[in-house]
C-alpha cells in the first residue's frame, strides 16, 4: 500500500520520539546496509538496554523506522528468551530449579512466590517491584534450595520464609534504600 509523504513524515517522528538519540542513529547505520533485516536483533538489544524491555511502543518504532513488517519484529522479541516484553521489577526474583534445590523443595518454594507475588515466571508484581524468573543452577548447589533476589542469595528457603523475605524487600523499596542482606 502506498504511504503518502506526509504521513511518513508524521509516522517518522512520532515513531523517532519513542527511541533514545543512540539508538536512532544505529538504526540509520543499520538501514544502510543490504542486509538491514540481520542487524534487528542487535537494534532491539539496543533499544532493551535502554528501556530494560521491549514495549509495544518500541517494537511499532522499530519496525516503522528499519521498514520490516511488525508480525516480524514482534516475532524475533518473542522468541528469544533474552528479549523482556514487560518491565522488569525493581527487585529480579531468581528462584532455582535445579536438581540440587529441586530436591530440596525449590518446587514448593516456587509455588510460593508465585502466590505471595501474583504472577507466574517472567512476570513483574502489580506493585511493579518484583519480577519472578527460575534458573537451572546459580552455581551454588550447597545452600540449595536457593533463591536469588538482584545478586543477593538466599539460601536453604522454606516455602514458609518467602512471606517474610519479600516483606523485608517492600520495606527497603518503601525506605528507597539499597537492599543488603
Ligand atoms: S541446583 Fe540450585 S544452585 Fe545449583
Amino acid at each position: 500500500m502506498a504511504v503518502s509523504t506526509d504521513n511518513w513524515e508524521a509516522v517518522s517522528t512520532a515513531s523517532k520520539a519513542c527511541l533514545p538519540p543512540a539508538v536512532l542513529d544505529y538504526i540509520e547505520e543499520c538501514r544502510k546496509s543490504p542486509e538491514r533485516e540481520s542487524h534487528l536483533i542487535s537494534v532491539l538489544h539496543k533499544v532493551q538496554g535502554h528501556f530494560g524491555h521491549l514495549g509495544r511502543e518500541q517494537l511499532d518504532a522499530v519496525a516503522q523506522l528499519m521498514q520490516i513488517p511488525t508480525a516480524k519484529v514482534t516475532g524475533v522479541a518473542t522468541f528469544y528468551h533474552f528479549f523482556r516484553l514487560q518491565p522488569r521489577g525493581r527487585f529480579m526474583v531468581n528462584v532455582c530449579l535445579g536438581t540440587a534445590c529441586y530436591v530440596k523443595g525449590a518446587d514448593k518454594v516456587a509455588e510460593k512466590l508465585k502466590e505471595e507475588l501474583g504472577v507466574d515466571f517472567g512476570e513483574t508484581s502489580k506493585d511493579g517491584l518484583f519480577t519472578l524468573e527460575s534458573s537451572r543452577c546459580l552455581g551454588t548447589c550447597g545452600l540449595a534450595p536457593v533463591v536469588m533476589i538482584n545478586d543477593t542469595v538466599h539460601p536453604k528457603v522454606k516455602p514458609d520464609h518467602v512471606p517474610v523475605l519479600l516483606e523485608k524487600y517492600r520495606a527497603k523499596a518503601e525506605e528507597g534504600s539499597s537492599v543488603e542482606r
